[in-house]
């Protein structure tokens, strides 16, 4: 637990704000999916700590700053909206597992939706890290091209593709939708790495698409966390007990079977929040 300066707070479209940290320097420095859970309010109300993922790091001089999207949606973000420059905020971190990378990445897809681009930014920066020549492209949408935001930033790392359930910015549908056109239209290399964060509906889609494909894929789930520690099991998830990644970088410690050992949950918090896409048990996990 230690405390975060708050350097930048600003308000980038219509409910979508963008928060600089600086980060301690005796502090672990984050990887792209991982997040922290961060104390929003001065009071016991919210009592709960807010989980929020890591958007980019950026260094500046000998400082590090942490680079947080966020979007407003109840009391707890309402309340770090208000937060000022200079004060400091209480936050846990960095907390889970983040995404991996082959070291010959050449493709990427990244599939968001509205705040999904949060982690998913920083997927792209570190791919283009180890892989100057690597292909970024960017399915970004939203319902309305009202709430499309980030477009220039999205631009800036790839090249990008935008769609709206009711066709008012770009394509006409969804992620997946999107994505399944941009193949059949050859748009897109042959072979490439899918990593996504969105609503369950959408991450279903996509790992359909990818063992239709036989593409791989990366996710970045969000679930309601009570602890964000391992504790409190508020956090757990379905996963298909005869593919489940246990190699060195996907260790999952929380793994809970049931007796009959037909059924696996991993807890968010602790295990995840990356999968691999085809770990998840959608059927399960879609509500
Ligand atoms: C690992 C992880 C990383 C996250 N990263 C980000 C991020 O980078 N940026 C960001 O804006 N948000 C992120 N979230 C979601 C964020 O934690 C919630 O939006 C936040 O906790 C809401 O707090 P609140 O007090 O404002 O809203 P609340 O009053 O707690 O809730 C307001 C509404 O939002 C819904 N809600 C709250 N939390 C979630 C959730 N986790 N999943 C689905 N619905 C939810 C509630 O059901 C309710 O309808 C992340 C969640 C997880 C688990
Ligand atoms: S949030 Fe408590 S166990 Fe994951």
């Amino acid at each position: 637990m230690m405390e975060y300066q708050v350097i930048e707070n600003i308000n980038i479209s219509l409910s979508y704000h963008k928060l600089s940290l600086e980060i301690p320097p005796t502090a672990k420095l984050p990887l792209p999916g991982q997040f922290y859970t961060v104390r929003c309010g001065e009071t016991k109300d919210p009592l709960l700590r807010r989980p929020f993922s890591m958007h980019r790091l950026i260094k500046r001089g000998e400082a590090v700053h942490l680079e947080i999207l966020y979007r407003v949606v109840g009391k707890g973000t309402e309340w770090l909206s208000r937060c000022k420059v200079g004060e400091k905020l209480n936050a846990i971190g960095p907390l889970g597992n983040g995404f991996i990378f082959q070291e010959d990445v050449a493709n990427v897809i990244l599939v968001a939706r509205g705040i999904g681009i949060a982690p998913l930014y920083g997927v792209a920066e570190a791919v283009l890290m180890r892989n100057q020549g690597a292909r970024i492209f960017i399915l970004m949408g939203a319902r309305t091209k009202e709430r499309v935001f980030y477009e220039e930033e999205c631009r800036k790392i790839g090249r990008a593709f935008f769609y709206t359930d009711d066709g008012s910015k770009g394509f006409q549908g969804n992620g997946p939708q999107l994505l399944m056109h941009l193949m059949e239209r050859k748009k897109l290399p042959q072979r490439f790495c899918m990593y996504a964060c969105g609503p369950s509906h959408m991450l279903r889609d996509l790992a359909d698409i990818s063992e239709k494909f036989d593409l791989p894929g990366q996710v970045a789930l969000e679930e309601h966390m009570g602890c964000g520690l391992g504790a409190c099991l508020s956090c757990a998830c379905p996963l298909r007990a005869s593919y489940i990644r246990r190699d060195k970088h996907w260790e999952k410690p929380s793994l809970q079977w049931s007796e009959d050992r037909r059924q696996v949950y991993s807890l968010i918090c602790k295990d995840g929040p990356v999968y691999d896409i085809q770990e998840v048990n959608w059927n399960e996990w879609v509500v």
